[in-house]
């Protein structure tokens, strides 16, 4: 246990929680239960950073990239920045436009989670977010593990509980380059698999239009891997309205999404029980990170396990809502590999 962040904004002070398990560092934050770091070996054994992030809790506190952070209580968008809810219509801040983007402004990733356990390998944080936050319904507890199976996997595990019902639907939005994080510009050479056979078309404020367009014959078929930057040029109006890939595919088998980083050899594979994943290459990146690295355009890949965005206004679509006092339990895995 590290203390750092010698210039947070908030009283307490912020702790780094360092795990580790069959080769992989993890370092974990109780600001915003953020993943801070990720060592990952290459082929020739050799350590790097693969996750952005910044040096400081401020940064973390003023960053507009979510960088490691933890989401909810509703990752994504909500059209109008309202919805409806057994019967009762619940208003929440409007920070993107006319609509919410990541139940912010008050993120859960700038609030200062309670260590809840610690191992060698793992890490759980525990938040209270009382009824109202975020214009949400209900006192929810929520946790949020980090463990490290020593098999090449990073899981990551949500639970919550609520009194009311409420929406949960929470995701880590990581932005990976497997060669590494002081390498910006090679970030976009990563090699994607995606194997949902449809995704969500967004209108120019990025909310879906509520159709499921198939994959097939356009620049958002990853189905057989493809560099991402081989098509995301490509003349097609999804890729134009939200300057790149910035979208939402099915998730129908595991793993729903797989990185490759030809060069260092290293490779992670994505598992979830969500029904969606979003797929964000970056396209408005532009922070100082860490190790005095300015990140860019594309200078990472975000793969953000999640309910369709907006889907609370799109019935057809599965629904993130847990009724009151039930278990909310969601997990994803980042499992790596390198040779
Ligand atoms: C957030 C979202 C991404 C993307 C960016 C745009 O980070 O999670 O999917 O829409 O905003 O800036």
């Amino acid at each position: 246990m590290e203390k750092i962040f010698s210039n947070l904004h908030i009283d307490q002070g912020a702790t780094l929680y360092t795990i580790t398990g069959g080769g992989i560092t993890a370092v974990v934050s109780d600001l915003g239960a953020t993943l801070v770091r990720l060592m990952v070996p290459d082929a020739s054994g050799k350590e790097d950073d693969v996750v952005l992030g910044y040096d400081t809790a401020k940064g973390y506190l003023e960053g507009t990239s979510y960088l490691g952070a933890t989401v909810g209580r509703n990752a994504n968008r909500i059209a109008g920045a309202a919805f409806t809810l057994g019967g009762k219509t619940y208003t929440m801040a409007a920070n993107e436009g006319a609509n919410n983007l990541h139940s912010g402004p008050d993120c859960y990733h700038t609030r200062l989670w309670t260590l809840a356990e610690q191992t060698r390998s793992s890490v759980k944080l525990a938040l209270d977010s009382p009824n109202g936050d975020q214009g949400m319904p209900g006192n929810a507890r929520i946790f949020v593990t980090y463990a490290l199976d020593g098999n090449g996997g990073l899981h990551i595990v949500y639970d919550g509980k609520c009194d009311q019902a409420t929406i949960f639907n929470m995701t880590n939005h990581s932005y990976f380059n497997l060669a590494g994080h002081q390498h910006p510009e090679k970030a976009i050479a990563q090699v994607l698999s995606l194997p949902g056979r449809h995704f969500c078309p967004d209108d120019a404020e990025s909310i879906p239009t509520g159709e499921t367009r198939s994959v097939e014959g356009t620049p958002m078929d990853f189905r057989s891997p493809k560099p991402i930057c081989q098509d995301i040029d490509a003349d097609y109006e999804p890729l134009h309205l939200q300057g790149g890939y910035d979208h939402n595919w099915e998730v129908f088998c595991n793993p729903c999404a797989t990185l490759t980083d030809p060069e260092s050899g290293r490779s992670m594979a994505v598992y979830t029980d969500c029904p969606g994943i979003q797929f964000y290459s970056g396209n408005f990146l532009n922070e100082d990170g860490k190790d005095g690295v300015h990140y860019g355009k594309h200078a990472g890949i975000a793969l953000e396990t999640q309910f369709y965005p907006d889907c609370i206004h799109k019935p057809d679509w599965a629904q993130p809502v847990v009724e009151a006092e039930k278990p909310y339990h969601s997990e994803t895995v980042y499992r790596f590999s390198w040779k």
